[in-house]
Parts: C-alpha cells; sequence; structure tokens
C-alpha cells in the first residue's frame, strides 16, 4: 500500500507542478499562474501526492524504500517535492454560485487508476461544502478519456465555444453540472466514491482516514466577480 496526501497546493510544490502541468498539457499555464492561485481566495487548487514514508509523521504508511520501488516501475519523471511525489492536480474557481473547474490532469504513469476519478471527487465535494450550486468547465470534444470521467459525476453538455483552444484550434465542450446541493447528487457522489475506494485498493492505494479536512483551504474563500479567460 502507498499512502496518499491530498491538499491545497503549497509554495514548494510550484516547480513540481509546473513539471507536471508540462508532461499533461505541455504547459497550460506558467509558474505565475500557479503563483497567483496561490494567492487567490477564490481558487481551489488540490494536489495529489505519493507520500514517501517520514518517521514523524502521523499515520502508519509503508516503508521508503517499498514506495522508491513503485515509482521507479513507472518511472517517475515529475521532481519529488520535498519527501513526496506529484501524481495529479486539480482545481476550480468560485464564481458566485459556480465552480468553474479550470484544470485536472493526472501524471500519465499514473492514469486509469482512480486517480482522476478521486481528484474530480474532492473538487465536487468542496464546491458542494462551501454551497456552490453548480459545476463547470471547458473539454476538447476528442478528449474522450476527460468525457467519460465527467459523465459518471453527472456532467453534460450544455454548448460550445469556438475555436477555444489555441494549440488545436478545437471547439470547447462546455459541460454543466448541475444540482450541487440536492440529495441526487450526493447520491451521485457517494456512488463515485465507492469506485475511486475500489480502484484505489485495486491498485494499492490508500488515503489516510482525515483527506477531506486535509483540502480544506486556510484561505479565506470569496467568490470572484466573474470569470476570467483561461490563461497561456
Ligand atoms: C482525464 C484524466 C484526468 C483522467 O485521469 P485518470 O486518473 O486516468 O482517471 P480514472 O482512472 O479515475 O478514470 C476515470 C474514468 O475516466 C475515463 N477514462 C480515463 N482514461 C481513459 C481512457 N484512456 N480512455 C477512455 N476513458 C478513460 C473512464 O471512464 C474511467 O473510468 P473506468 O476506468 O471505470 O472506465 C487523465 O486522463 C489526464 O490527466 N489527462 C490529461 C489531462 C486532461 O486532459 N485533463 C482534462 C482536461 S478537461
Amino acid at each position: 500500500m502507498t499512502f496518499l496526501e491530498l491538499h491545497p497546493l503549497k509554495a514548494e510544490q510550484l516547480s513540481a507542478v509546473v513539471e507536471l502541468d508540462q508532461l499533461c498539457f505541455g504547459g497550460l499555464w506558467t509558474r505565475s499562474g500557479y503563483e497567483r492561485e496561490l494567492d487567490s481566495s477564490s481558487s481551489q487548487l488540490l494536489v495529489l501526492e505519493a507520500a514517501i514514508d517520514d518517521q514523524e509523521s502521523g499515520f502508519s504508511r509503508q516503508s521508503s524504500e517499498v514506495l522508491t520501488q513503485n515509482l521507479a516501475r513507472a518511472d517517475f519523471q515529475t521532481a519529488p517535492t520535498s519527501q513526496n511525489s506529484l501524481l495529479g492536480l486539480g482545481c476550480f474557481w468560485s464564481i458566485l454560485e459556480e465552480a468553474h473547474i479550470t484544470i485536472l490532469a493526472v501524471h500519465p504513469d499514473y492514469q486509469r487508476q482512480g486517480l482522476g476519478q478521486l481528484l474530480l471527487y474532492a473538487l465536487l465535494r468542496d464546491a458542494k461544502r462551501r454551497q456552490l450550486e453548480w459545476a463547470t468547465l471547458e473539454v476538447k470534444p476528442s478528449n474522450q478519456a476527460a468525457l467519460s470521467l465527467y459523465q459518471k459525476f453527472g456532467f453534460s453538455e450544455a454548448g460550445r465555444r469556438r475555436r477555444y483552444y489555441k494549440d488545436t484550434g478545437e471547439d470547447a465542450l462546455i459541460l454543466w453540472r448541475r444540482g450541487l446541493q440536492t440529495l441526487e447528487f450526493e447520491e451521485t457522489l457517494t456512488q463515485c466514491y465507492r469506485r475511486v475506494e475500489h480502484y484505489l485498493s485495486l491498485w494499492g492505494w490508500q488515503l489516510p482516514d482525515s483527506w477531506e479536512a486535509q483540502i480544506i483551504s486556510s484561505k479565506p474563500f470569496k467568490e470572484s466577480p466573474g470569470l476570467t479567460s483561461p490563461r497561456e
């Protein structure tokens, strides 16, 4: 078993996050873009790490030797952040009653292990906790992996933004997930989380019991006045 850690981005993780962004998106956001997320009270940017054993940690983790073997098996390319290794990241901006999901990515060596679902679950759980009413995002119509993931959480197509992606000139599909405060959404979240737990145990990942408390940002959270365009 390898312990996972999921928590808001910390300043010392900026280099690793930029590296992961490069690997997953070819450089969607710059370092200063991520720095702005650190400062923004309307942003919740979560990072997912594989925890390397440290003697002082409060919970029992696997030995660093085993984790090193696991990471070596996948030829881990992303820079470790001090003791840990970055597996994924996800972000939403709170805009009035909306959670605008701006980024979601899992390290290519660790995809299809339930980590993308875990990140999306955590973002939506937090959006619900913040009393937001709906979630939205843009996605390339060709991105079948992402589309299939979002559908599992009940996102559906609400429109298109023409020639939104500068790299390919593709349109963006606009996906929406309404009713974050409804019982139906809570049931969807519960089902999705069961699936996450199943995948994580299959792949030897373990979350600490307190993980939901750890994603709560210490930043005072305020909604931003309006949506800005995606950053380069
Ligand atoms: C999209 C992404 C975050 C999914 O992460 P992941 O960790 O592989 O996702 P999961 O293992 O939790 O898979 C969840 C579901 O997504 C879908 N999915 C993931 N990879 C897929 C693939 N290669 N082909 C088809 N469906 C896929 C499946 O429905 C999958 O569920 P299943 O395994 O039960 O069939 C990941 O592929 C990624 O980082 N892609 C590059 C960045 C990106 O495109 N982000 C989205 C921007 S909108």
